[in-house]
């Protein structure tokens, strides 16, 4: 995609003008030659025919098929100094495949409505298409007002009917202006017949919209296409979807996950090899460290955001099969070059264009030829996909049915599982008169060495010995487990916690009490486990040591290697312990013994009523 040209898509009926309109842009602004003109009208007069601008459309077309340059569909027009490309699709059926399988992308819109004729479904249909697939700059073309007598009223009755089509869809128009692309009015300059319309001509609607900022986005999204062997080098082949590359960037593929850097970008025919590579390109590049690859892999960069793995999504779906949508059936789902089986698990918000009724959030069984609808898809295998709102090319997808495009659409959320929660048939209740004890989590926070294990294992038996259950989540220990693939970047201590955090909870449920004992030095990450209780108890206790203190002690040795430089990011010594300021219980550990310690955290347990006050 050449990012210079600003692309128009024209959505309309054949009969709806689309060709005389671009055939008149085309002339009227100098574009075609007068003896192209020429020759058509005498063709025209050969054959008994009245001369249409359309015809002059045809002859553009067929000179362009010959040339190799430009795609035959796309049109240039250049209008005081701006350059567009028209698309023209030919079919309304061609139209739709093209605008969902993303072989047309656009970032202005015209629909054409026939001022003759008024509002047909096809209009509805083109309108939704147009709002599903993010296009922002939308103009209504009321063509033929020649028809109507270029009639104030009439143009007002359409443009309100329109308007009301839009707000049902939930999208804008940026104008609703009258044409008659047949006579030339109002498409290059101001009408006379029209005078009663004030907004600006169609040419100077197309100029004052500025397309390019709403669809640009520079986080890398590269799809591979194929991995080519020459020699000992490695060429990854594919396309840049949006962002940029550049020599010595780190670029991360998923779903595999490898990584690597860019060596240099490979180019044929030119004399110095480029070292960037932008949107909409083609490129090949060698990696610092080959990788096994596939054809299907996205790359992007790990410094920006990160495209969703998943074998599940909810997307709007265009479909546009004469059969109706299975629920259950396998069918094709394509995205650039990822490809996997799929199945419609669930079909909700059916819109049907005839009666724009969008459905009520029941779920539907079908999906009949022409509607559309919100849908969960479920993958065969893993999908790299970001929601279309953020990306377009790797947003957008096609379903095929016997190799035939037989239903588009966007991913409205990338990876939807469908979770529900299941109830419990024992309540709390239920548990705590049994057990004598209520559930809840003690989340021991301190220093490395402030005595949180020993404090906890001495907890776990006392509590024991009054008949309480309990256990003991202790960071080291963790780490040897659930945790193991963490380290102690802020992420994984974060993720430490979270799931610690979880695991407490469900302890919890159970009736039972958590003892987490995890240095946890950050306010935010012990509130974040705190929030995550929802109802549940959540005591924090902060395990009170000074630094001086816990480096005197050194248990484990660590504070000494911390300080020698062998570990990095120690807590305490290379990052920071931020001390709890609202903890449920303190216990300075340089002045309590871990018997006097437990002594203070059952009284607040039977305080609180988490244990039974005659629990001895
Ligand atoms: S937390 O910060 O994520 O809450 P956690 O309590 O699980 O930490 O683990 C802390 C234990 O890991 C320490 O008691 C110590 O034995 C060990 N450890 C190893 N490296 C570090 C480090 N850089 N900072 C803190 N503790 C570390």
């Amino acid at each position: 995609m050449d990012l210079s040209y600003t692309r128009i898509v024209i959505a309309g009926h054949v009969d709806h003008g689309k060709s005389t309109l671009v055939g008149r842009l085309l002339s009227d602004s100098g574009q075609i030659f007068q003896e192209r003109i020429e020759k058509v009208k005498k063709i025209c007069e050969s054959n008994g025919k009245q001369f249409e601008f359309a015809f002059l459309l045809d002859a553009f077309e067929e000179e362009q098929k010959e040339g190799i340059t430009i795609d035959k569909t796309e049109i240039p027009w250049t209008y005081k100094g701006k350059e567009f490309l028209i698309i023209d699709t030919p079919g309304h059926k061609e139209f739709l495949k093209n605008m969902i399988s993303g072989a047309s992308t656009a970032e202005i819109a015209l629909i054409m409505l026939d001022a003759k004729e008024g509002i047909r479904e096809q209009f509805k249909r083109h309108a939704y298409i147009i709002g599903m697939l993010g296009i922002k700059n939308i103009i209504v073309v009321i063509n033929k007002m020649d028809l109507v007598n270029y009639s104030q009223t009439h143009f007002e009755k359409l443009e309100r009917e329109a308007l009301n089509i839009f707000n049902e869809l939930k999208i804008k128009a940026s104008y609703i202006i009258p044409v008659s692309a047949f006579a030339g009015e109002n498409l290059l300059k101001r009408s006379e017949s029209l005078s009663w319309f004030k907004g600006p001509h169609l040419a100077d609607s197309l100029l004052t919209i500025n397309a390019r900022e709403s669809v640009v986005n520079d986080n890398l999204r590269f799809s591979l296409q194929d991995v080519y062997k020459f020699d000992e080098n490695r060429i990854y082949a594919g396309k840049i979807e949006s962002g940029s590359l550049a020599v010595g960037d780190e670029i991360k593929f998923l779903p595999s996950g490898s990584s690597s850097r860019i060596k240099s970008i490979e180019s044929w025919n030119v004399k110095v090899a480029p070292t960037e590579a932008l949107a909409g390109t083609s490129v090949g590049f060698t990696l610092t460290d080959p990788l096994f690859l596939e054809r299907g892999e996205i790359g992007y960069k790990p410094t920006q955001s990160k495209p969703t793995v998943t074998h599940q999504m909810h997307a709007s779906l265009f479909w546009m099969s004469n059969k109706q949508l299975e629920i259950g059936k396998n069918y094709k789902f394509k995205m650039l070059t990822q490809e996997s089986e799929c199945k419609i698990e669930s079909i909700f918000k059916v819109f049907n264009p005839q009666n724009m009724g969008e459905g009520t959030s029941t779920d539907s069984l079908k999906l009949d030829p022409g509607e559309a609808a919100e849908v969960i898809i479920k993958l065969q295998k893993n999908i790299v996909c970001d929601a279309f709102s953020d990306f377009e090319n790797t947003g957008r997808f096609v379903l095929l049915d016997d190799h035939r495009i037989v239903g588009g659409g966007v991913v409205l959320k990338a990876n939807t599982i469908n979770v529900f929660k299941e109830s419990s048939h024992l309540s709390s209740q239920d548990r705590s008169m049994r057990f004598g004890h209520q559930g809840a989590v003690l989340w021991l926070t301190g220093l490395s060495g402030a005595g949180k294990s020993t404090i906890a294992k001495v907890l776990e038996k006392r509590l024991f010995e009054m008949n309480a259950h309990s256990i003991v989540l202790d960071g080291d220990n963790l780490r040897k487990g659930i945790c193991k693939d963490l380290g102690f970047s802020p992420e994984d201590r974060k993720e430490n916690i979270r799931r610690t955090a979880e695991v407490s909870k469900l302890i919890s449920e159970s009736g039972s009490v958590a003892i987490a004992a995890l240095i946890s030095p950050l306010k935010s990450d012990r509130q974040m486990a705190r929030k995550l209780m929802g109802e549940l108890r959540f005591i924090e206790i902060f395990v009170d040591c000074s630094l001086e203190e816990c480096e005197r002690r050194d248990t484990k040795g660590l504070y000494k290697k911390a300080r020698k430089g062998e570990i990095l990011g120690f807590t305490g010594v290379g990052s920071e312990y931020e001390s709890p300021t609202k903890a449920e219980i303190i216990i300075d550990s340089s002045l309590l013994d871990p018997e006097a310690s437990v002594d203070l955290i059952i009284q607040y347990m039977k305080k609180n009523n988490i244990l039974g006050q005659n629990k001895i």
